[in-house]
């Protein structure tokens, strides 16, 4: 087995098997403009439920991993959710502003639009997306957690990219220009943070996934989470229209 080989065969998967990186083809990315205002802020305020929760997934699998003796790549998602909570150690560009990342949505968005997301409660669909993403990366097996956050870390570009058209959407409808924290927040991640998660991941577990059924358990738990994210977005776009 070629990890690197297998990464570009899921890569590939991601696109061509799965609905939920794909722009208009995602089901809430399809529809989004035609929507009002209500259904777009619903879906807006659900994402922020993945933007919050992402650390608590990542250190489910580092306890996972850790257990495993994977320390590259337990070390790597302790970088990760560094990163997400803005505590970098030894980070130059660490000011005394620092936020999670989350809280950087979340203050942007009720700057900006008056809206508190974290007033929102999850739908259906999102709670669901929680509990089985998180059963996905408590499994014992190291290899079927790091691919599930394989998935994760692969699919973060692509989808933070359509998630930040429907934010720019929601603000010209508003009138209000996207504050600096939201601007601050897709930018970043998009142009270095999850460029940097997937390659540090890549190397991490290279280091471990070398045999046939190491390979065969990751690429398991990749389509595990893309299954569930599918569902998710197909969940979110059927309770968009109804709120
Ligand atoms: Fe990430």
């Amino acid at each position: 087995m070629i990890f690197k080989d297998l990464l570009g065969e899921l890569d590939q998967s991601m696109y061509s098997k799965y609905t939920s990186v794909r722009q208009g083809i995602n089901p809430v990315d399809r529809d989004f403009l035609s929507w009002n205002n209500n259904s777009q802020i619903f879906v807006v305020a659900q994402y922020g439920f993945f933007s919050k929760i992402i650390t608590k997934f990542l250190l489910d699998a580092y306890l996972v991993t850790v257990n495993a003796g994977w320390k590259a790549v337990s070390e790597e998602l302790v970088q990760n959710i560094s990163e997400e909570l803005d505590i970098v150690e030894g980070d130059e560009c660490h000011s005394e502003s620092a936020l999670p990342h989350y809280v950087l949505l979340r203050q942007g968005i009720q700057e900006a639009l008056g809206i508190d997301i974290a007033e929102a409660s999850p739908g259906a669909a999102t709670r669901r997306f929680i509990n089985d993403t998180l059963e996905a990366v408590n499994d014992l097996r190291a290899p079927y957690v790091s691919g599930c956050v394989f998935a994760l870390e692969n699919s973060a570009t692509p989808e933070l990219q359509m998630v930040s058209g429907w934010v720019e959407t929601v603000h010209e409808r508003a009138k209000v220009a996207v504050s600096r924290k939201v601007q601050h927040f897709f930018h970043s991640h998009i142009s270095e943070i999850e460029i940097l998660h997937q390659e540090r991941l890549k190397t991490a577990c290279a280091n471990y996934v070398k045999t046939q059924e190491q390979g065969a358990l990751f690429k398991e738990g990749f389509e595990r989470v893309m299954a569930i994210m599918d569902c998710w977005w197909e969940g979110l776009a059927q309770e968009a229209l109804a709120s």
